[in-house]
C-alpha cells in the first residue's frame, strides 16, 4: 500500500458524471491508498468533494479544486493550488473525456470544437502549466486516459472522439520526448469497454442498463466490460517508480479486444 508514498497527484476529472466508480474517482482513491497526497480537480464541486471525501473516510489526503478545463486559467490554477499545498507535483492523470455522437456529416464546428477543448486542448494546458515544476526537479509522471476509440472503430459513430482520442495519444507522446532528458515521463492508457457511469452519460442513453451491459461485455474476449478499478491500477503502473524507465507509450485496457 505505498506505491506512491510521498507522491503528490493531481487528478483531473476526479468525480464521476453519475453513481458509482468512474475511471477518475477509482484512480483517485486507489493513488491516495498507495500513498499519494491526491488534489481533485473537476468542474464539479461536488464530484470532486464526494471523491475527496471517500479517500478521507479511508484515513487518506485528498483537497479539491474546481476548475474547468476549457478556461485558460485551469493549467496555472492546479498548479499554484498543488504548490500552495505540498509545495509541487509529481503527478498529473488526465482523465477527463466527453463524448459527442456523430459521424463527419452530423458534427458541427461548435461540437467538434467542444470535444477537441475538453479532451485535447485541457490535457495540453495543464500538462504545459505543470511541466516547468517537473522540469525542475528531475522527475514527474504524466498519464493521459485516451480511449480505445483512437485505434479501433465502434459499431457506431463518434468522429470527433476518435481523433480527439488519437491526437491525445499523440501528445503523450511528444511530451514524452521533449522531457525525457529531464525525467519527466509521459504515457497514455486506452480504455477499452469500461463499466462506468460515463457510458451511460455519454455513450448510450437510451438503451437499458442490462441490455446495455450484456451487448458490450459479449464484444470483449475476456467476457466482461473493464471496471474503472482495472482503468485505475494501469494508470498506478504509470503513475509509480515501477515504470521509472517507461515513456511514450500507450497501454489498451481492454480484455483482449484488439488482441
Ligand atoms: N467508460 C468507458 O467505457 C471509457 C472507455 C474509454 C475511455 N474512457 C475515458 O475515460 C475518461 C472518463 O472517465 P470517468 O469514468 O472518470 O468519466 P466521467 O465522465 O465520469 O468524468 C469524470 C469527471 O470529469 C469531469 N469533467 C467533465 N468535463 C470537465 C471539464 N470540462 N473540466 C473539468 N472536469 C470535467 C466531470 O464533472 C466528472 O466528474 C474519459 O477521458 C473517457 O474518454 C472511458
Amino acid at each position: 500500500m505505498s506505491r506512491l508514498a510521498g507522491k503528490r497527484a493531481a487528478i483531473i476529472g476526479a468525480g464521476s458524471v453519475g453513481e458509482g466508480w468512474g475511471n477518475g474517482k477509482a484512480t483517485a482513491v486507489l493513488f491516495a491508498r498507495e500513498g499519494a497526497k491526491v488534489l481533485c480537480v473537476d468542474r464539479s464541486q461536488e464530484a470532486a468533494e464526494a471523491t475527496a471525501e471517500l479517500i478521507r473516510g479511508e484515513g487518506g489526503t485528498a483537497e479539491t479544486l474546481m476548475a474547468d478545463v476549457t478556461d485558460a486559467q485551469a493549467g496555472p490554477q492546479v498548479m499554484e493550488r498543488m504548490t500552495a499545498l505540498w509545495g509541487g507535483i509529481d503527478i498529473l492523470d488526465y482523465n477527463v473525456g466527453i463524448s459527442q455522437a456523430g459521424g463527419i456529416l452530423e458534427t458541427d464546428d461548435a461540437a467538434w470544437a467542444r470535444v477537441f477543448d475538453i479532451n485535447l486542448t485541457g490535457a495540453m494546458r495543464v500538462t504545459r502549466a505543470v511541466l516547468p515544476a517537473m522540469r525542475a526537479q528531475n522527475a514527474g509522471s504524466i498519464v493521459f486516459v485516451s480511449s480505445l476509440a483512437a485505434v479501433y472503430s465502434a459499431p457506431y459513430s463518434y468522429v470527433s472522439y476518435e481523433v480527439s482520442k488519437m491526437a491525445l495519444v499523440r501528445l503523450a507522446k511528444s511530451v514524452a520526448r521533449e522531457n525525457a532528458p529531464f525525467q519527466v515521463r509521459a504515457n497514455v492508457l486506452l480504455p477499452g469497454v469500461i463499466d462506468t457511469p460515463h457510458v451511460a452519460a455519454f455513450v448510450d442513453s437510451e438503451t437499458d442498463a442490462e441490455t446495455l451491459a450484456a451487448r458490450r461485455a459479449a464484444m470483449v474476449p475476456m467476457g466482461r466490460q473493464g471496471t474503472a478499478w482495472d482503468v485505475a491500477r494501469a494508470a498506478l503502473f504509470f503513475a509509480s517508480d515501477e515504470s521509472a524507465y517507461v515513456t511514450g507509450i500507450e497501454m489498451r485496457v481492454d480484455g483482449g479486444l484488439t488482441a
